[in-house]
């Protein structure tokens, strides 16, 4: 029975220029991890920088989406400072934040656990006004085997759709829905899920279940002025003005595209590796493929603009 033809998925290839050509650098050694996104760092100690070193970071993390550090060494206090150095750090009211730290959120697996933390394509926090720009997490403990986050490049998943698919996109707007994340509907929201995880979320602080956030569907970066795709099924309930049922096939054609494997890099912890990623333009995805490992993560996020 004739079918349509099945055509290439990628009509035009992938390229993200710095990753080919890194820019130079005195403080900081740059090595790209993949042609999409991400840089690993070395050459610097995080908790004692000056501005130019500073700067340098700053500048790597605009070309490169995901910084990671490996052989960090801080205390949750020295984390915060750090954090600091990139604008004011943001509550999280969808999971417990350490007694001492409350900009900290300390994200565990125990050996017995099921479910992890983060464990879908996302990127974080977009049921905000003005969602994170930035997260940082220090790995204090790491498993053996396993445990990796994967990112996607989001601008390379704006920028290889279709023209008529972006200019169908452009003016559209989704909606991001706190219930569909953290609501007792959720997958997260589950008795059994919070049984067998030693990360339960849930929808604390000033957040309410009914929270709905109108973000582009492509949002410009203030750094770079390129769009990035910015809809992820954790969050996106429907396209504004749309039904469920009519944004779904077209969230769904995009979920699916967005998360190529020509887009993304991964990124492997050791205790002591710190790795920050922008969420306005990668989504990440944390691998839950080590049952009977601990891993102990710490994570603050930095706040960020309306997205446009
Ligand atoms: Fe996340």
């Amino acid at each position: 029975m004739p079918g349509y033809q099945q055509t290439y998925e990628m009509q035009r290839a992938a390229l993200h220029a710095p990753q080919q050509h890194p820019g130079h650098y005195d403080q900081i050694a740059v090595t790209p991890l993949s042609g999409a996104l991400g840089a690993r760092v070395e050459g610097v100690d995080l908790s004692d920088l000056d501005e130019a070193g500073f700067a340098e970071i700053e500048r790597a993390l605009v070309d490169h989406l995901v910084l990671t550090f490996p052989d960090q060494d801080l205390e949750p206090a020295a984390q915060v400072a750090f954090a600091r150095r990139f604008g004011p750090l943001m509550d999280y009211p969808f999971a417990k934040t350490m007694a001492e730290h409350p900009e900290v959120t300390e994200l565990i697996s125990e050996p017995d656990d099921v479910f992890n933390f983060g464990g879908s394509w996302h990127s974080d926090s977009p049921n905000f006004d003005r969602p994170p720009k930035i997260t940082m997490t220090y790995c204090a403990v790491a498993p053996e085997t396993g445990g990796d986050t994967s990112f996607a490049n989001q601008y390379l998943a704006w920028e290889t759709l279709s023209d008529g698919m972006r200019r169908l996109l452009e003016p559209m707007t989704a909606m991001h829905s706190t219930a569909l994340s953290y609501g007792t509907d959720s997958a997260v929201g589950q008795t059994a899920f919070k049984a067998q995880t030693s990360t339960p979320t849930g929808i604390g602080g000033n957040a309410r279940h009914d929270d709905e956030f109108e973000h582009p569907v492509a949002r410009t970066h203030p750094d770079t002025g390129r769009k990035a795709l910015y809809v992820c099924d954790s969050y996106a309930a429907r396209f504004a003005g749309m039904t469920q049922e009519e944004s779904l096939p077209l969230l769904r054609y995009l979920w699916a595209h967005a998360i190529l494997p020509e887009f993304t890099c991964r990124v492997h912890w050791q205790a002591g590796t710190l790795t920050m990623w922008d969420n306005r333009c990668a989504m990440h995805y944390a691998h839950n493929d080590y049952p009977g490992q601990r891993r102990v993560m710490r994570r603050i996020i930095v706040e960020g603009e309306k997205p446009v």
